[in-house]
């Protein structure tokens, strides 16, 4: 098993390997005294995985409970939010009590901000069975739900114990999904690991998940680390997010948000290299590797679209935004950019 140390203002490991999810109760238990865990999962992984932790948790001395959601970014609403709050005050669970979050990023952020605010806040353990999660959302203590106008727009800071990822749990993954994660991978090589970023072109990240993953996990802690609550370096981790949020948006969030994000990384690598911050031939490593993951380049939708919806990125600061740029493989930089210069980057980055 690997492990790697989170040092955030509530320190916990992020723990890695195959087939350990029947230890996740025993390890629990050494951080935590007994008390009422409620698993909080989606209706796809809960019936692969429920039983398997809710096992593990009662053998080591817990009592569990469980709440079940619909999957999907859909259910990552104040709807669904109430109804988890509802299930805990109902199983009368206290401040003293755990949450465990089952699932993708959805149950991950959704589980994060119920547990940021139940009861002024209670602890909770992340268990990511995606791709996406092990390597970017169950790290950090970003959590958040969504509104109707937007993505992310309601949420908190609040850091989990415990991450506990079993990477047998990827087996299940539709690829479509194992897809959107391999997109996140690619990002944290092309932000800031260039031996990653040349692996990931070598050899398949399903044939070696446990080191990618643990790879990515100490990236993301080295910055959390450095910037907790997202003022400075943690926006590097937005690289090819702000098109991809806007392509999210355009398309009512029928396109999954990794996918959105290779298309964002593409578009600002070719702008990066259109206007000469990036060598070219970078900018075209990048596309060549997304689409070897089977990862879409160009965006669906024009640029008066995405402009839209881009003014109402929550990253946006008045009038201008933080934009994480490539200047090579393994180097990205913040630039700050007024909105107003954004339709010239998207055209630079093919989108007209
Ligand atoms: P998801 O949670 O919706 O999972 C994708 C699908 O895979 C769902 O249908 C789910 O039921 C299914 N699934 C999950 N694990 C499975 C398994 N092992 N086997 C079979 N099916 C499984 O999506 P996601 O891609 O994991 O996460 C996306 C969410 O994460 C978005 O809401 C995004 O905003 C958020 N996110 C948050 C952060 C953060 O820092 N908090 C970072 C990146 C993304
Ligand atoms: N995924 C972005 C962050 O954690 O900051």
């Amino acid at each position: 098993m690997k492990f790697v140390h989170v040092p955030a203002s509530h320190p916990y490991d992020v723990c890695i390997g195959s087939g350990i999810l029947p230890q996740l109760g025993t390890q629990l238990a050494a951080l935590h005294k007994s008390c009422t865990v409620a698993v909080i999962s989606d209706d796809t992984v809960f019936p692969l995985y429920g039983e398997a932790v809710c096992d593990s948790l009662r053998c080591a001395g817990f009592r569990v409970v469980h709440h079940v959601i619909p999957s999907g970014e859909s259910a990552k609403n104040l709807t669904t939010y109430g109804e988890v709050l509802t299930f805990l005050a109902e199983n009368r669970l206290t401040r003293t009590d755990l949450l465990l979050a089952l699932g993708g990023g959805v149950v991950g952020d959704l589980t994060g901000f119920v547990a940021a605010t139940f009861l002024r806040g209670i602890d909770y353990v992340q268990v990511p069975t995606t791709l996406l999660a092990a390597v970017d959302s169950s790290v950090g203590g970003k959590t958040a739900v969504d509104l109707s106008v937007g993505k992310n727009l309601v949420g908190a800071f609040h850091q989990p114990i415990l991450v506990w990822c079993d990477t047998d749990t990827l087996a299940t993954l539709p690829a479509k999904t194992f897809r959107d994660g391999c997109a996140e991978v690619i990002k944290y090589g092309l932000l800031g690991d260039a031996d990653l970023f040349a692996r990931l072109a070598a050899q398949p990240i399903a044939e070696n998940p446990d080191a990618v993953i643990e790879r990515c996990v100490e990236m993301k802690r080295d910055i959390v680390a450095e910037d907790e609550f997202d003022t400075a370096a943690r926006q590097l981790l937005n690289l090819g997010h702000t098109f991809g949020h806007a392509i999210e948006s355009v398309s009512d969030y029928t396109i999954p948000h990794g996918h959105c994000v290779a298309m964002g990384m593409a578009i600002i690598s070719r702008a990066a290299a259109a206007m000469g911050i990036c060598p070219a031939a970078d900018a075209a490593a990048v596309e060549t590797l997304l689409q070897q993951y089977g990862l879409p380049t160009q965006s669906p939708y024009g640029a008066e679209a995405l402009l839209t919806a881009a003014a109402s990125d929550k990253k946006m600061k008045g009038s201008t935004l933080t934009l994480a740029v490539p200047e090579g493989i393994g180097h990205t930089v913040l630039r700050k950019v007024n909105a107003g210069d954004l339709r010239s980057w998207l055209s630079a980055g093919g989108v007209q």
